[in-house]
């Protein structure tokens, strides 16, 4: 984990640990190293067997458990999201379990972790003004808010009472398919039309309350589909009308992750079973581990049956383990996988040498008494006693270094941002410039600081360092200008830390499949928030792609409501074929890492551009049938049990198929010696309308030939499916290709709709 992402993300979605030790023998191949060899020692296992039909789901999960009068029994029995259970479970008895009739896989469950007043606007989604019905606004007259849709959140909790989840304002009571309950303390209104937990203490009995003891939880449903709320800030900054992406949905709540933040793998199954018996159209999910392969991961096992069987948008974070390459989790060709970047908001905390030059950082906390002048001393505290005193984390150090009336330069890790000024302030400084860690690159963070506080970019950071070793007379001041929209900074752009693909366990289509606003968002947060300017109600600025995942959750509500006959699949493939490659300057969008051109395995397809996705023109539906799925899984090397995790009693022995031929509207295409470094698939596109002829573009990347055969596809009727070919080879005259990107488009013959296939092509490179 790098310590940037623990302080600026702390509990937002953070890289995984597996918690328990994992076992070595024959009915776990994938075992990772055995730490704790104890085998009397109980651990939460998730154990998948067949279905068994002659008998109630629970019973048969029962018969598998150990007789002995210190077993447990069932901590819970799955029978929608996958057909198995979850018990705490010695290793040798895991082992007996592994013998029974029936018996396809165990793993002990990992702990995965937790990965806005104007972002919905930065889609296009403004609230018409009071009184203003006969103006034309497409988020109240195409998408009627969401009303009516549901959307579970898979997260820490909400907290009740908060105005973000109020019923007022004509929310209707839910659908009559709607089978969700509150669980006590919490009462459903027609916002909150379910509220349940599935966390457990050590001992395997269950904690009821589906209260946030968090934040995350809260912020996340509030952005998906938070009320619209009057005057909602973070102390004063952004003031404005907060309100979810889809403010007319229900939200329905599944509290999968405890008060520290992580999240067992057999209350994630637990949550997303229950999502599925109670008819969530949507479900958000925040959070992720590692990234590992599919049958071992269980959001993306019952993901597959909530997506194919039960037609639920599964929306789900790439991580936060950028700038790093194939980081990204939640790959799944069914899940929806959404990477974080910038919206065009700042709130300026600048910093001014008093040699003239000027660094742009950011704070939500703008006091009004800390004037531009006088000019304070500068200092960055280096002590040969504590190895770590830049990071501002030991007041001790702070005091013996004499910051009095200073102020500080902290680099960010060690202990949370917050912590850093309060321990500043401990000492006597004045104020703080909170310096990125590298891999943060031009990202900078606006947090709800104690004391006056700039949180600069590591490239400025360095630079005021420099200055600073420069010129030890240098005094310094902090200009806090507020909130900004359309700052300088072209937006969006990807945040730094938004993981990266390409997938290593899903190749064949690119990952994130899209990124959408993840940097600085405020939304709800629990009361009090822990911080002494508390407010009440609260929120807070948070960033990460657990941020950006709920956006796309509301997104993705909206269009289901415009367009009710609309596919999992379908409502992806028209968020990938419009999503944006250009920024609000009109230039390709930029990586905040180094602020190079950002390339598909960084940006997905493009950020969400929901005005353009509401008219697609075509679709790639991608219907996972049994066949189709476990043709797919086989192709991936899954042996037959491994693959009857999904679809029960699969064999591999008939036809296999690789991800660039699933029908996915983007693609990854591997050339390499064994394919005669030429590859050929094909597509099916569906008309949602309007009829028209579409003329086929290609941009190929230098080095390669692209050929799609027709070239002109011409639809008589909405629903029409044509066929294509596409065919990928080497340009036998630029031989020195390794890898590039392309895309292609259907363009309609009057030109108004474009529908893009991101390409990346890869060649295999032969070491001799
Ligand atoms: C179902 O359970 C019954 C009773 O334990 C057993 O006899 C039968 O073999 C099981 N069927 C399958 C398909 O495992
Ligand atoms: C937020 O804006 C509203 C309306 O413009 C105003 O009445 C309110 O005082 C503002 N709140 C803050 C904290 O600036
Ligand atoms: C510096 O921080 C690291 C990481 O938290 C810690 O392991 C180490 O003990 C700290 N060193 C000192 C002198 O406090
Ligand atoms: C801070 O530093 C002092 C002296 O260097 C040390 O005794 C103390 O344990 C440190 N405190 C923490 C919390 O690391
Ligand atoms: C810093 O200030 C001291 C005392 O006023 C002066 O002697 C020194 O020349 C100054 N250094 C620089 C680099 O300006
Ligand atoms: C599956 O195994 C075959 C043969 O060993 C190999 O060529 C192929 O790359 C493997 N596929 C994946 C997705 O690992």
């Amino acid at each position: 984990m790098k310590i940037s992402d623990v302080f600026h993300m702390s509990f937002i979605f953070i890289s995984v640990t597996v918690l328990f030790s994992n076992i070595n023998s024959q009915y776990c191949t994938d075992a990772a190293a055995a730490e704790d060899k104890s085998s009397t020692q109980r651990r939460p296992y998730i154990i998948h067997v067949e279905e068994n039909l002659t008998m109630s789901h629970q019973k048969w999960h029962e018969s598998f458990l150990p007789s002995t009068s210190s077993s447990q029994g069932l901590m819970f029995s799955y029978k929608h999201a996958m057909s198995g259970f979850a018990a705490m479970l010695t290793e040798d008895e895991v082992e007996a379990v592994s013998k029974k009739d029936g018996f396809l896989h165990a793993h002990p469950s990992e702990n995965y972790k937790l990965s806005t007043t104007h972002s919905p606007s930065f889609l296009g989604l403004i609230k018409p003004p009071v009184g203003s019905n006969n103006q034309n606004n497409i988020w109240r007259d195409t998408f009627d808010y969401g009303k009516g849709i549901i959307i579970g959140v898979l997260d820490s909790g909400f907290t009740p009472n908060h105005p973000s989840f109020d019923d007022h304002r004509d929310m209707p009571p839910p659908p009559k398919k709607w089978k969700g309950k509150c669980q006590a303390p919490i009462v459903c209104n027609n916002k909150i039309i379910g509220a349940k937990s599935f966390i457990f203490n050590l001992d395997g009995s269950r904690v009821s309350s589906p209260v946030d003891e968090d934040g995350h939880g809260t912020h996340t449903a509030s952005t998906a589909a938070g009320q619209f709320v009057d005057n909602a800030n973070v102390l004063g900054s952004a003031n404005g009308t907060a309100s979810g992406v889809a403010p007319g949905a229900h939200l329905a709540i599944y509290k999968v992750c405890g008060s520290s933040a992580y999240c067992a793998g057999v209350s994630i199954l637990a949550g997303m079973e229950s999502a599925i018996k109670d008819g969530v159209d949507v479900l958000s999910i925040s959070l992720g581990s590692s990234e590992g392969a599919l049958y071992m991961d269980p959001i993306s096992i019952a993901s597959f049956k909530l997506v194919n069987y039960k037609g639920v948008f599964v929306s789900a974070s790439a991580g936060n383990e950028g700038p790093k390459i194939s980081t990204l989790v939640n790959a799944s060709p069914w899940i929806f996988t959404v990477g974080a970047s910038t919206i065009d908001r700042k709130i300026l905390a600048v910093v001014k040498l008093s040699n003239g030059v000027k660094f742009l950082g950011e704070s939500a906390y703008q006091p009004k008494n800390f004037t531009p002048s006088p000019s304070f001393p500068l200092l960055f505290p280096q002590s040969e006693k504590d190895e770590n005193s830049s990071y501002c984390s030991n007041v001790t150090t702070l005091r013996s270094i004499g910051v009095s009336g200073k102020v500080v330069i902290c680099n960010v890790g060690i202990v949370n941002r917050i912590q850093q000024g309060l321990n500043v302030a401990d000492a006597g400084g004045v104020a703080m410039i909170n310096i990125g860690s590298v891999d943060d690159g031009f990202t900078t963070f606006a947090a709800s600081d104690e004391i006056p506080t700039s949180g600069i970019n590591y490239q400025d950071g360095q630079k005021i360092l420099n200055h600073y070793y420069e010129n030890p007379n240098l005094t310094v001041t902090i200009e806090f200008l507020g909130t900004q929209i359309r700052g300088d900074d072209p937006a969006p752009a990807v945040a730094s830390f938004s993981s990266r693909g390409p997938s290593k366990v899903t190749p064949g289509f690119i990952k994130p499949d899209v990124i959408g606003p993840g940097v600085n968002i405020i939304a709800a947060w629990v009361n009090p928030n822990g911080n002494s300017h508390n407010v009440s109600p609260t929120y807070k600025i948070e960033s990460g792609t657990s941020m950006s995942c709920p956006h796309l959750s509301g997104v993705a509500a909206l269009l289901k409501k415009a367009h009710p006959d609309w596919s999992p699949a379908m409502i992806k493939s028209a968020i990938i074929t419009t999503s944006d490659v250009t920024n609000t300057n009109g230039n390709r969008i930029t990586d905040q890492y180094d602020k190079t051109s950002a390339n598909f395995h960084v940006m997905g397809s493009g950020h969400v551009n929901l005005i353009k996705a509401n008219n697609p023109g075509l679709i790639y539906d991608t219907q996972f049938t049994n066949d189709y799925v476990v043709a797919y899984l086989c192709g991936l090397n899954y042996t037959d049990n491994q693959v009857s995790i999904f679809v029960p009693h699969s064999k591999c022995s008939t036809s296999q198929i690789n991800g660039v031929d699933l029908n996915y509207p983007s693609m990854v295409v591997r050339l390499s010696r064994s394919n005669y470094y030429r590859r050929r698939f094909s597509r099916l596109v569906t008309n949602v309308g309007p009829n028209l002829e579409y003329k086929v573009i290609v941009n190929p990347p230098p080095g390669v030939i692209v050929d799609v055969e027709p070239k002109k596809l011409k639809f008589m009727s909405i629903g029409e499916q044509l066929k294509f070919n596409v065919d990928v080879y080497l340009d036998a005259n630029l031989p020195e290709f390794s890898e590039g990107f392309g895309y292609f488009s259907w363009v309609s013959s009057d030109e108004k709709i474009n529908v893009r296939s991101p390409m990346v092509i890869t060649k295999e490179i032969i070491s001799v």
